[in-house]
């Protein structure tokens, strides 16, 4: 194990680390289908190659600093979330702040965003969604290193560069700490 992979591990654990699954069942009591804890347990399951597949690409893209990562977040991170969407699941990045407005949240995530926005929930939710599918939840938290590209002091070059590629960019002025979005899952 080199010190990279490390790096990512421990940035995939604290990604997670805001919460522990405990899915609000959506169900009318008496249904006993699929309780929300097993679902919230599968979500948590097909979200983490996408924190670590993201997380390892972005590392990457660090090493030859801010400004080539932007490129791997852009081109990187649908193509991580498309590839992991087979066989009838989806997932994603969203935010209640997008930087991308392809990552606008689908339907039946916006009350859950919302959830978040207003401090009502800090863990995983889980949805029942039509068909028998769910989708699933997790908060993302603003780390130290984020407010380098999402901040309020972004760098000139940084800046620029994200001004050219997203000129409807709503994702700046986040500090450590703060709810950055989310990743969700549907299957
Ligand atoms: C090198 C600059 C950079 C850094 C550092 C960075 N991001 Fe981003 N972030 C981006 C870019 C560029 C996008 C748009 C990606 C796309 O086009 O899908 C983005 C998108 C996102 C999104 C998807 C929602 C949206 O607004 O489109 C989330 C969530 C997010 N970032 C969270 C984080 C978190 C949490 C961190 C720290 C662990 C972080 N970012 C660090 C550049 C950065």
């Amino acid at each position: 194990m080199n010190s990279r992979i490390l790096l990512v591990a421990l940035l995939v654990a604290s990604l997670g680390a805001c919460s522990k699954p405990a899915g609000e069942p959506a169900a009318p009591s008496g249904e006993p289908a699929a309780p929300a804890e097993d679902a919230a347990a599968k979500g948590a399951a097909l979200l983490g190659p996408f924190k670590v597949n993201l997380m390892q690409a972005f590392s990457t893209g660090m090493q030859q600093g801010p400004e080539s990562a932007i490129g791997v977040c852009r081109d990187e991170a649908p193509g991580i979330a498309a590839s992991l969407s087979v066989d009838g699941v989806r997932m994603g990045r969203s935010s209640h702040k997008l930087r991308n407005p392809d990552n606008a949240p689908p339907e039946w995530l916006v009350p859950v965003l919302d959830t978040y926005v207003s401090g009502d929930a800090q863990g995983p939710q889980v949805v029942e969604l039509a068909d028998g599918r769910h989708g699933y939840a997790e908060p993302i938290m603003m780390q130290g290193m984020c407010v380098m590209c999402h901040g309020s002091n972004i760098q000139p070059a940084v800046a620029a560069r994200t001004a050219e590629l997203y000129p409807e960019d709503q994702a700046t002025g986040f500090g450590e700490g703060d709810l950055r979005g989310v990743f969700w899952v549907e299957f």
